[in-house]
């Protein structure tokens, strides 16, 4: 139960302006992970970043890019992501693209691969995949766009997931992302989740509120 709490904070809520400069002020804040938002405007009804923006802040830290990739095609996308400096790539199993054939690629290069499923998705949808993962991320909003309310049926979710992955004996991260905040995280830590994306809570107050915001969420 004194499993390491991890902090992915979501660079959707920075500024964009200055991204560079957020990463580097995220990651001396004590982020455990950039977590990276890639949107396509097709799968979510949003766009966001490219593999060349993601290469363009890679030598901005070394704390490891954890990419949640909301696209559809997948396949087509991932060497770039893998070049651009990804370490973590989670892609959608409710893409229409061959999820087995797109996690092994993934994994072919030597990057984590993760396996993201949508509030509507039954978590067995992994079953197949225990064997690759090296972490699982139950989405806590309709995937799309930061700041929203976090749909509590993703603790029942999570609760399940921890119980697969502690059988399946593998080391798989339980990763939870969309509207924590500091009143619900204690929930998805006491439902087994151990890596937690924030966007909003860990971007609020500007960047002298970064580690403490880290540090809140980490909870100590
Ligand atoms: C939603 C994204 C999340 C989201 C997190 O589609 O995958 O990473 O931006 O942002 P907050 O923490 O603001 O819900
Ligand atoms: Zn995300």
């Amino acid at each position: 139960m004194s499993k390491k709490i991890k902090v992915s904070p979501s660079i959707l809520a920075s500024n964009f302006s200055m991204l560079g400069e957020e990463v580097e002020h995220i990651s001396n804040a004590g982020a455990d992970y950039i977590h990276v938002d890639v949107m396509d405007g097709h799968f979510v009804p949003n766009l966001t970043i490219g593999p060349d923006v993601v290469k363009s802040i890679r030598d901005k830290t070394a704390v490891p890019f954890d990419v949640h990739l909301m696209i559809d095609p997948i396949e087509p996308y991932i060497d770039g992501f893998v070049n651009a400096g990804a370490d973590i790539i989670s892609i959608h199993p409710e893409a229409n693209d061959d999820t087995e054939k797109c996690l092994n690629k993934i994994k072919s290069h030597n990057v984590k691969a993760g396996l993201a499923i949508n509030p509507d998705t039954d978590w067995e949808v992994v079953k197949p995949y225990m064997n690759v993962l090296d972490l699982i991320l139950v989405m806590s909003v309709h995937p799309g766009f930061g700041g929203q309310k976090f749909i509590s049926s993703a603790i029942d979710k999570l609760k399940s997931l921890r119980k697969e992955i502690d059988q399946s004996g593998r080391e798989i991260e339980l990763e939870v992302d969309g509207g924590i905040n500091f009143e619900n995280i204690q929930s998805v830590i006491d439902a087994g989740a151990n890596v937690i994306v924030a966007g909003t809570t860990t971007f609020k107050g500007g960047q002298s509120e970064y580690r403490n915001n880290i540090e809140k969420l980490r909870g100590h």
